[in-house]
């Protein structure tokens, strides 16, 4: 071949090129040999083209070479297009209608037999995930994946120029920064120059586009990874990506207008789909009442009811107690929910009872109610008009399940928002949901929550959110009261995005430092260069983060976070193709000082 590069890539030749002599480049998805004929499926990132080769008395040497290649070998094909005999055409490919006659084939490379199927076949289960990292360059083969990387790609696009078309500019900031006291751990890089001193990776780049505002960009957006040293999840990668964005000028419902009509172009041209604006809005409060979460999953119901009034009622010990001290009694009522659960599995020690448990809970409190009475056990420390206050709030029916917690306000609803979710998974109430988008706006969260570890107030999102101008006051005095200018992205139970109006004036800003125990001498210590950024005329400024990868895992229709990255850390933050994290030469640590 006197030049082996394409003419055409392996998903685009079809009917109206038959005659034409092609060359193509890609890997060996499958290979077919019937007797005279090979049939070598030729696959790159476009498509997948079949390549034929016949054997007769002038080509043995083409057909031995085709028959000898294996699947994954990296192959360049000359031919001639042929349209396919009538009633071999694939529907299912987009080439489908034609056939590669080959007359020269060179090997690229050879490719040993992979330990794992690049090709899918609808159903079949795929590798164990460790394998399929540790050689994540054939894994990023299939198809799956690489639409979902596509995918990735459409976004940053649609992003960018939905961005750039409103003035906003895409710049950069530091990876090497400083170490923040709050919010996650820090990896940090130790510095050579300056022994025993140590960079930070950016948690996010929040501080620098504060200081882009101050230093009058007006609209700022980055498509930046962030770097956080924190326990891993389903939905949690150490580095990940954010949109990190920051307008002057502004107060939150430009902020969220700017977001819903990006949000809607997002869902258009990556999913299809046309959402419905404005995005509802939710008070924190009403989301852990109502679901026992910030980050609800309203795509099914099971939502949380407050007891207390009745609970006040009732001869019961535990719900007297709980009550006396300030505590809630809370329940979720399954409808046709007694056959699902066994009374083993409510019972101490039963499943159901477990995952209340493992959330937080003393104990799950239940009752069935069958034949026309309740049944659990508890029952009995309830009067008949209990019995029928409770009846009439839920509207029972025989075969139907409460499940109460009385607690702490903030362990009932932690306890009963986990169960819900686990109460939607085994009862499959998301059967048939996937492409139900129920996106939400979380508003009015507390400035600060109480941390009884570490005695003191934290900061909710984070100590540069603005608090609400009404609310001032109540930092010198009950900080617990302070609600913040503050707004996550939620969909479908994922939080894919949080932002604030920011805390412009450096009073303000000090006077929070001190909230979250922070010495006058320590606040200059760590963020005198703030601080004195906003003594020089700094714009009033608010944004928003938004996590891509998890936008991409619900764009795509997946739970794993690994499957829209193209080099994921484990669940354990190893990378299992490089081996990263690794032991370094005791050179390179000496010449650290370390
Ligand atoms: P926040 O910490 O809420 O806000 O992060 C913004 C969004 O980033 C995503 N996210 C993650 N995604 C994957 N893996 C992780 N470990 C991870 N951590 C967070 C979430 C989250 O909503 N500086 C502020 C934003 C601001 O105030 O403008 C910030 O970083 O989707």
């Amino acid at each position: 071949m006197h030049d082996w590069r394409r003419t055409h890539h392996c998903g685009e030749l079809r009917a109206s090129h038959t005659g034409n002599l092609v060359r193509l480049n890609g890997w060996v998805n499958a290979y077919r040999g019937y007797g005279q004929q090979v049939f070598l499926d030729l696959r790159d990132r476009h498509g997948i083209t079949q390549v034929v080769v016949e054997a007769n008395d002038s080509n043995l040497e083409l057909y031995k070479l085709a028959d000898s290649v294996g699947r994954e070998w990296c192959l360049a094909v000359e031919g001639k297009v042929r349209a396919r005999l009538p009633g071999k055409e694939n529907t299912d490919l987009a080439t489908g209608a034609i056939e590669v006659e080959a007359t020269e084939i060179v090997v690229l490379n050879q490719c040993p037999t992979p330990p794992f199927e690049v090709t899918e076949f609808p159903g079949e289960e795929i590798a164990g995930e460790d394998l399929r990292l540790e050689k994540r360059y054939l894994d990023l083969r299939r198809p799956s994946l690489q639409k979902t990387l596509v995918l990735r790609h459409t976004l940053n696009r649609v992003i960018r120029e939905y961005l750039s078309e409103r003035g906003f500019l895409e710049l950069e900031t530091p990876l090497l920064g400083r170490s923040t006291p709050e919010g996650a751990r820090d990896y940090l890089v130790p510095s050579r120059v300056h022994p025993g001193s140590w960079y930070a990776l950016p948690q996010s780049p929040q501080l620098y586009k504060q200081l882009l505002m101050i230093a009058g960009y007006d609209r700022y957006f980055q498509i930046a990874r962030c770097l956080r040293d924190e326990d891993l999840r389903a939905d949690r990668q150490p580095e990940f990506t954010q949109l990190d964005l920051e307008m002057s000028f502004v107060d939150q419902d430009d902020v969220l207008g700017m977001i819903e009509g990006l949000s809607k172009e997002i869902f258009k041209v990556c999913r299809g789909v046309d959402i419905s604006l404005p995005i509802r809005r939710m008070g924190y409060d009403e989301a852990m009442l109502r679901y026992g979460s910030d980050k609800p999953d309203t795509r099914f119901g099971l939502e949380i009811e407050d007891l207390c009034d009745w609970a006040k009622t009732v001869d019961f010990r535990v719900f007297k107690e709980v009550i006396a001290s300030g505590g809630v009694v809370r329940a979720i009522h399954v409808s046709q929910g007694a056959s699902k659960f066994s009374n083993t599995d409510l019972k101490p020690g039963g499943k159901l009872s477990e995952v209340a448990v493992k959330a937080g809970a003393k104990g799950l409190a239940w009752l069935k109610y069958e034949d026309n009475k309740f049944l659990g056990g508890i029952e009995k420390f309830f009067s008949a008009e209990a019995q029928d206050a409770l009846k009439a709030r839920f509207g029972f029916q025989n075969g139907d399940l409460l499940l109460m917690v009385a607690d702490k306000e903030d362990t009932a609803a932690q306890v009963l928002g986990t169960v819900r979710l686990h109460l939607a998974n085994v009862l499959g109430l998301l059967a048939g949901k996937e492409d139900t988008f129920e996106i939400l706006w979380i508003v009015d969260f507390p400035s600060f929550m109480h941390d009884p570890e570490a005695g003191r107030h934290i900061a909710n999102h984070h100590p540069f959110t603005a608090p609400r101008v009404e609310d001032i006051a109540h930092l010198d005095t009950d900080p617990s009261k302070v609600r913040a200018r503050a707004y996550d992205l939620v969909i479908n139970g994922y939080e894919v995005g949080g932002g604030s109006i920011r805390i412009h004036d450096p009073v303000i800003q000090s006077k929070v430092f001190s909230v979250l125990g922070l010495s006058p001498e320590q606040a200059q210590e760590k963020f005198g260069f703030l601080l004195d950024a906003l003594k020089h005329g700094a714009p009033p400024h608010g944004g928003i983060a938004l996590g891509l990868d998890r936008w991409a895992m619900i764009i795509a229709g997946t739970s794993n976070i690994r499957d829209v990255i193209a080099f994921p850390k484990n669940q354990r933050a190893r990378d299992m193709m490089t081996g990263a994290p690794a032991p370094v030469e005791p050179k390179q640590l000496k010449d650290l000082g370390l």
